[in-house]
């Protein structure tokens, strides 16, 4: 993992905007918290881009500490990582007007989230949402970073970050590696939804997703509700994708002891389901509850979260300002 002696970087940002849910556990945290001891970490609240569709920002605040609270209690250690907020480095602005000059409005207006969100609100069209890819990307390289930790839903934006980089590199001098994205081993588990179909998400409906804030008799409700299917006709016979779900979830978080039990009866037609939702719901209830409770000391310890934030900013500027004076010498405006 080292080259030079010296850990890679890896770079992500979280949307400060909605709670996080047990896809974002599974798909994303988990995966930072595995990096954190062999790469160099920069993670980041995105709180600038919520501007670009929440100008309101009455709840910003709230939501950057909830955000902050659960990706500790999920396991970032602010020690380790440079866990921060995306206002608090200045340099950001900087590099994403320069990097403004470089994309064109063509490719910009192309962009397959920007064209979802101009359809859905047509009149809330700012330069701020057409412009998002610069200022993901200028997060990115600001740390000179090489692997970005991410879904599919942002696969594009890194490939409009490589295009800047290499558009800039090309005009100025190379100063950028091309960032890719990058996660940990294996593909990022899929957590499904609880009605059957799909996978967990912040926008869907709620009650099919499991939210790390859920209290535990939610948690129950939820999962007591989840779709079932009818039992097997015969032995071996192939699990329906909602009773597939059911068993995606449990090895999640349940022994697996429980889950080849359960798997035995689905196969010698025992099993009842409902006892399956049972053993689902406090297993569930067991991983979430102390995640849920740490967060909310963490929400609650305002002093401690500037602390982490103070922190986290001082080690991303410290990064930050080293690659600027790069990027102004190359650019030709160090002529103070
Ligand atoms: N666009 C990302 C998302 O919607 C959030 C984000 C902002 C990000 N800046 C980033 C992700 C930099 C990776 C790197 O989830």
């Amino acid at each position: 993992m080292e080259s030079n002696g010296k850990k890679q970087i890896v770079m992500s940002g979280i949307r400060s905007t909605g709670f996080l849910h047990l896809g974002n556990y599974f798909g994303a945290i988990r995966n930072y918290v595995r990096m954190q001891d062999e790469y160099q970490c920069f993670f980041m609240v995105a709180d600038l881009h919520a501007l670009t569709t929440h100008p309101d920002t009455k709840d910003l605040k709230a939501n950057v500490h909830r955000v902050l609270a659960e990706n500790i209690a999920s396991g970032l250690d602010p020690e380790k990582v440079a866990l921060y907020c995306q206002s608090h480095v200045p340099e950001t602005s900087e590099l994403y007007l320069y990097l403004n000059m470089l994309a064109y409005k063509g490719e910009l207006e192309k962009t397959s989230t920007f064209k979802d969100k101009a359809r859905q609100h047509p009149q809330k069209v700012n330069a701020g949402l057409l412009t998002y890819p610069t200022l993901m990307t200028a997060d990115i390289i600001l740390h000179r970073a090489q692997f970005v930790p991410v879904g599919k839903d942002q696969e594009q934006h890194l490939e409009m970050a490589r295009n800047f980089v290499n558009r800039f590199n090309h005009r100025y001098g190379e100063i950028f590696p091309e960032p890719y994205a990058f996660n940990f081993g294996e593909d990022l588990a899929k957590v499904p939804a609880l009605d059957g179909s799909g996978k967990m998400s912040k926008s869907e409906n709620q009650y099919s997703t499991l939210y790390l804030s859920d209290e535990d008799d939610l948690i129950r409700k939820k999962i007591k509700k989840a779709k079932t299917d009818q039992l097997p006709e015969q032995p071996g016979s192939p699990k329906s994708e909602a009773i597939s779900n059911l068993f995606q979830l449990l090895e999640l978080v349940s022994d697996a002891s429980v889950v080849k039990k359960f798997d035995d009866q689905y196969n010698n037609l025992t099993i009842r389901y409902g006892d399956l939702k049972e053993q689902l719901a406090e297993d569930m209830v067991k991983f979430i509850s102390p995640i849920r409770q740490k967060a909310k000391d963490i929400y609650n310890d305002e002093d401690y979260l500037k602390q982490v934030m103070a922190r986290g900013a001082a080690k991303a500027r410290d990064s930050a300002q080293s690659t600027m004076e790069l990027v102004r010498r190359a650019m030709g405006l160090d002529y103070f």
